[in-house]
């Protein structure tokens, strides 16, 4: 773990002091914080670095109070908060927190909640794809633990492996949807098809589709007939049809543009994404 420290001008300096000595943190046989020490004067902002469980929350989940020292010693000021036989409750500390928090289910272990999302599946298939993603995001010695048990970067993961274990259409989808009534299939930045056989919708946000000479250059261009124009303010809102299906977008509201005009619009792949349709 490293320590970066900015401190503000002198004149500035107001707040307290804090001085860790050699603190250590248990957590039955794991430990957690192996002997740090730092000061940090008032005024001064320090940041605590270090790689995923190296102990940097529980470090100051002991500053705070909310995890005892098993050995070493805090002082905040002059008091001495954490140390041998000492341990001053949390609320008399003085001290604020803000928490990591990736909704992991604290009462499951990390293979119940990363497997949690294929109930149905057979046993067997259910461990061998958890023990899959579990290697893949480098948690696989960590299937037994609670998820109250890991640090915030280990949860991260968690939730990350929960996201992809049900292997999920909409995650790194196809790259090309053919949609009905128009010519080209629509193109999208993502790469990496699965399943191309699966019905997909293409979507894309309102303000990001160009129209008229602002089109051409896109990848996905397209003839639009203008089916209905709604002037709201700063911009219109304008509703398409191309080919079968309806495309809704925003053009500056001085653009003189009315129902029934035949205009080309366009949009760029890296704007377009595949939402498949699948039960959830
Ligand atoms: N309740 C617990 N029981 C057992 N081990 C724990 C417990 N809480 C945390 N640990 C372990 O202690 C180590 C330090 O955890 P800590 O939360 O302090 O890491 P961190 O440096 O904040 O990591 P991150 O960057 O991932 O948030 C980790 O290896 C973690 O698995
Ligand atoms: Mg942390």
């Amino acid at each position: 773990m490293t320590i970066d420290r900015t401190t503000t001008a002198t004149q500035e300096r107001v707040g307290a002091s804090l001085s860790v000595r050699d603190l250590r943190i248990h957590y039955g046989n794991v430990e957690a914080v192996k002997g740090i020490s730092f000061d940090i004067l008032p005024g001064e902002f320090l940041t605590l670095l270090g790689p995923s469980g190296c102990g940097k929350s529980t470090t100051l989940r002991c500053i705070a109070g909310l995890e005892p020292a098993s050995a070493g010693t805090i002082t905040i000021d002059d008091t001495v908060v954490a140390g041998p036989g000492k341990h001053v409750q949390p609320e008399k500390r003085g001290i604020n927190m803000v928490f990591q928090s990736y909704a992991v289910w604290p009462h499951m272990t990390v293979e119940k909640n990363v497997g949690y999302g294929l109930k149905g599946l057979q046993k067997d298939e259910i461990k061998t794809r958890v023990d899959e993603v579990l290697d893949l995001i480098g948690l696989g010695k960590f299937a037994k633990r609670y998820g109250t048990e890991l640090s915030g970067g280990q949860q991260q993961r968690v939730a990350l492996a929960r996201a992809i274990v049900t292997r999920p259409k909409v995650l790194g989808a196809r790259e090309r949807l053919t949609v009905p009534g128009i010519a080209t299939p629509v193109l999208a930045a993502e790469t990496a098809a699965n399943d191309v056989h699966e019905s997909a919708s293409a979507v894309f946000r309102a303000e990001s589709l160009l129209a008229g000479s602002a089109a051409e250059s896109a990848e996905n261009v397209w003839p639009a007939k203008v089916e209905r124009v709604s002037y709201l303010g700063r911009h219109l809102d304008v509703l398409y049809s191309v080919g079968d299906s309806k495309v809704r977008g925003e053009l500056p509201s001085a653009t003189p543009i009315v129902v029934g005009d035949t205009v080309t619009i366009g949009i760029r792949a890296s704007d377009v994404h595949f939402v498949p349709h699948t039960e959830v």
